[in-house]
């Protein structure tokens, strides 16, 4: 697999975003910076090795840009307009898709224009992606902004193995049954050879969506994680269902926590924080469903109450810049800096704030050091399709040290069982855990974290790609096409 050939790449990945950003300087210059999210940085790693094409957008509005080789990746930028970055990535793709496949957290705006646009954009991401790929290539397409592109590749391209990942959870079926688009989304995804999602519940929500919206005949059985996929006939083919926790290249991590210098930093990062005895970190992109309020709330409670001294902790949280227009983010960055600041405030001293904010990427260098640095985790998302914080902080644990607070409504939650699992609507149990996770002794910690480590060790991201790519395989698409007849 891999390589491009005169006639077309035959393994390319496609994707809203390139795995770079092309990022515009105070002085008017620019730059290409590594994409923010999980999807680029689970899959970045393992593409890099296999030297594949990837089809995407530059981050960038009205720009035309060539294709580039980019250390062995072959990029392929699709141009966005600004209208389309609005209606398109920031409205339909941002303002519907998203608040509804994660719990309606808030409500999603349903809004014809921006339909209009997300179609004509995936049918770009469509064309781009048939040009590109060589004779019987496999092309696989990532994620909620692009549903309509397994179907609309197909329509162009029969030669081609499809396959289609959904980063995010798929939601319940009563929730997903609002979108008034929803049987054009569940045809498009149809056109793939295997759609794969993260947890079997997305699978069985879309199996049963099938029947429901289309009339079809899925199978019935449960499917299982990696091993069992269900399946459902779909004009003449039988397209494959399945559940592929994602992870993350644990080796790198824990490679690049062992090295000297991000020991040596991350000594110099406590000892800037004044040492404390205990210190919480919590990493995100700033997004309303990643619980970051949670979290500083129940630290507050805690140091109002007097259960945590505010000598003995300090927590960071970084807050990566995310989706800066759309109007419930610009609610969200204001509410969480009031707290921040509000915490400070009431409880940090000159010289030493309570709270570390930091509204800025980071290096991965510097986030290893950080997560070396911390003493608990604090992962509160109110849904999150898997969460690839918590597992980079466990590979950086070789030690054993460290203490995970997980909130059960994140994908990891069925992995990573030995984490101080939380549910984040209840502010008790979240401020319960935190406690806990300072006061336990260290032969807990140790018992929970070997546990950890050895499931996020034992399942990167290698393993997550070969396991759907195995099924996309075309002598296992002919065993499943025997299996039909
Ligand atoms: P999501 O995909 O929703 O952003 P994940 O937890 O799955 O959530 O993935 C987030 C990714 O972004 C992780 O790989 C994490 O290391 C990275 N990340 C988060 N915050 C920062 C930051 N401030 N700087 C650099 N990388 C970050
Ligand atoms: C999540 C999504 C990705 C997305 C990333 C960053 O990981 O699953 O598809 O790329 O967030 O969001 P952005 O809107 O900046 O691409």
């Amino acid at each position: 697999m891999g390589g491009t050939t005169r006639r077309g790449a035959d393994f390319l990945v496609v994707a809203n975003r390139l795995p770079v950003d092309l990022e515009r300087l105070d002085d008017g210059t620019e730059r290409w910076r590594p994409s923010p999210g999980g999807l680029v940085s689970a899959l970045e790693p393992f593409l890099r090795s296999r030297r594949a094409a990837w089809v995407g957008w530059s981050g960038r509005a009205d720009r035309d840009l060539e294709p580039f080789d980019d250390d062995g990746l072959q990029m392929h930028p699709v141009r966005l307009s600004s209208a389309e970055v609005r209606d398109y990535y920031e409205g339909f793709s941002n303002g519907t898709l998203w608040p509804l496949y994660h719990d309606v957290v808030v409500p999603p705006v349903f809004e014809r224009s921006w339909w209009d646009s997300y179609v004509e954009v995936n049918q770009r991401f469509a064309d781009a992606a048939a040009k590109v790929a060589g004779e019987g290539a496999t092309v696989w397409v990532q994620d909620y902004q692009l549903q309509l592109v397994p179907a609309m590749l197909r329509e162009q391209r029969p030669d081609l193995h499809i396959g289609f990942f959904l980063h995010i959870p798929f939601p319940p079926v009563e929730l997903f049954m609002q979108l008034p688009w929803r049987k054009e989304v569940v045809r498009g995804l149809l056109g793939a050879d295997v759609v794969g999602f993260q947890m079997p519940g997305g699978a069985q929500n879309f199996l049963w969506l099938t029947r429901q919206l289309l009339g079809l005949e899925p199978t019935r059985a449960a499917v299982r994680v990696r091993s069992r996929p269900g399946s459902v006939p779909f004009d003449g083919r039988q397209v494959r269902v399945g559940a592929f926790p994602i992870s993350i290249d644990a080796a790198s991590f824990d490679k690049l926590a062992r090295q000297p210098e991000t020991v040596e930093r991350a000594k110099e990062m406590r000892s800037a924080m004044g040492d404390p005895q205990h210190l919480l970190l919590g990493v995100d992109r700033l997004d309303y469903t990643k619980g970051i309020d949670v979290r500083l709330r129940a630290l507050r409670e805690l140091l109002v109450s007097g259960r945590v001294d505010r000598e003995s902790v300090a927590m960071v949280q970084l807050a990566t810049p995310s989706r800066e227009r759309v109007d419930q983010y610009k609610a969200m960055r204001r509410s969480i800096e009031e707290q921040v600041g509000r915490l400070n405030g009431e409880f940090g001293r000159v010289g030493r704030p309570i709270v570390h904010y930091l509204h800025q990427p980071m290096d991965r260098d510097e986030l290893v050091a950080l997560y070396s640095a911390a003493d608990v985790m604090v992962v509160t998302p109110l849904r999150d399709g898997m969460n690839l914080v918590c597992k980079e902080y466990v590979a950086t644990r070789r030690g054993l040290d460290g203490v995970l607070v997980l909130s059960e409504f994140a994908g990891a939650a069925s992995e990573l069982t030995g984490a101080l699992l939380v549910n984040p609507h209840d502010l008790d149990g979240v401020a319960e855990a935190l406690e806990r996770a300072l006061t336990m002794d260290p032969m807990e910690k140790r018992g929970r974290m070997r546990t950890l480590h050895r499931q996020v060790m034992t399942h990167d991201v290698g393993r997550w790609a070969k396991s759907f790519l195995d099924f996309l395989d075309p002598a296992t698409a002919a065993a499943a096409a025997a299996e039909m007849a």
